[in-house]
């Protein structure tokens, strides 16, 4: 099948509350990649609180555990809405850290992973291997409690985990259209070595400084590598991404970066400026991961070469060796503008990233531009960029 040169995809923001999805049919959504507000992390009691206000006092009494459970009958809504919303055999990636607190007399660890991974079981997924997301802390009390002395002694929580869980069985792939946007969305052999390990080493937390903090002291972002990886690793091109908690909208950046569509749905208004600002930014972004995605597989070709040890296979879009047949029709659509064509819609026109484009810039950083008029696809040409 022909590769398609051109491409769009469409990004819509609601803002509202994501218990209540009332915008998004059922099983309309191919992947959810998301992070909600860490239960008994102190940054986000007020907004518990706000969502029930029974937090608030069971905190100040010192019931850390009632407010733990609250904190998550709140959130409990909003998944029962993914899988609502979730094509069958669709994927959900939730990051999610544990919380360690002093509550009264006692220092507690509560497991919000747990109570998330439990809670989805209920719902109806199924469980697929976890990651644990490596999060080192330089934090001055990064050792808590009695120091030297056993036992009061406390093990350091340096890690987030990244829950992945399916709707049913495994996704169908029956038709011809369908099976090409996968083979032109696979990920190279030795990407998928690091991205399908358990543990994410390297992963650095996004900068949690907000330009506005009268909106909120921290941002509560995650890196952009995070649900980037996810969404090349569970969609293809083409497919309809969700984050019910947008945040400051990295997934949208992610889904617009990888030729996939998005939803997000974040309650705090305030954020739609930053969100929609931070959108123009993603050819840019996109261009910096698509050329050092193309020059890392580069350097392991040659480096795989020079050791003497064959590489079979070849890409036919790029010309390049690859590991196995199922890269060999993998090619990398690039953002070339993002369009502002409503309030709070989004549409991004593609072209074909080619390997000469690793060695320009990265293109300036552009306001969001007016709707595209530009229409229709170019033929395919065979081997692209011999
Ligand atoms: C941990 S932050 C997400 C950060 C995001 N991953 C990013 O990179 O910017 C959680 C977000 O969910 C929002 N939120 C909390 N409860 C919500 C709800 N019921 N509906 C929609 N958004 C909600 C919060 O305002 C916050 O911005």
């Amino acid at each position: 099948m022909k590769i398609e040169h051109t491409m769009q995809t469409r990004h819509q923001l609601h803002f509202g509350d994501a218990r209540k999805m009332k915008a998004i049919g059922d099983n309309s959504i191919d992947l959810v990649v998301t992070s909600p507000p860490y239960p008994m992390i102190q940054m986000w009691d007020t907004l518990f609180s706000r969502l029930d206000p029974p937090v608030a006092k069971l905190l100040t009494q010192n019931h850390g555990m009632a407010a733990f459970e609250r904190m998550h009958a709140a959130l409990d809504p909003v998944w029962s809405e993914v899988h609502r919303v979730l094509k069958p055999g669709a994927i959900a990636c939730i990051n999610i850290g544990d919380a360690v607190r002093k509550i009264g007399d006692d220092f507690m660890l509560y497991p919000n992973h747990a109570r998330i991974l439990s809670r989805m079981l209920t719902t109806g997924f199924q469980p697929l291997p976890l990651i644990l997301w490596r999060k080192p802390t330089n934090a001055p009390n990064k050792f808590m409690g009695s120091g030297m002395l056993p036992p009061g002694a406390y093990v350091t929580l340096e890690h987030e985990h990244i829950l992945v869980l399916r709707k049913g069985s495994k996704r169908d792939f029956s038709e011809t259209e369908d099976k090409q946007r996968r083979r032109e969305s696979a990920f190279f052999w030795e990407e998928r070595n690091t991205w399908f390990s358990d543990v994410w080493m390297g992963l650095i937390g996004a900068t949690q400084r907000l330009a506005d903090n009268d909106i909120r002291k921290r941002s509560g972002a995650f890196p952009f590598e995070l649900p980037y990886r996810l969404i090349n690793m569970f969609s293809v091109k083409g497919d309809l991404v969700l984050d019910p908690f947008l945040g400051l909208g990295t997934t949208l950046l992610a889904a617009m970066a990888t030729g996939r569509n998005g939803i997000g749905i974040e309650l705090e208004t305030d954020f739609r400026e930053t969100v929609a600002g931070s959108l123009s930014a993603v050819p840019s972004i996109a261009h910096r991961r698509l050329s050092d995605r193309l020059a890392d597989h580069l350097e392991f070709v040659q480096q795989r070469t020079a050791a003497g040890r064959t590489i079979k296979h070849r890409n036919r879009p790029y010309g390049f060796p690859v590991m196995t047949a199922q890269e060999v029709e993998l090619v990398f659509h690039r953002p070339k503008t993002v369009s502002q064509i409503g309030e709070d819609a989004f549409l991004v026109d593609y072209d074909i990233f080619q390997l000469e484009d690793c060695r320009r810039p990265p293109p300036p950083l552009t306001e969001n531009r007016p709707p595209s008029t530009r229409s229709g696809t170019r033929p395919s040409q065979g081997l692209l960029f011999e």
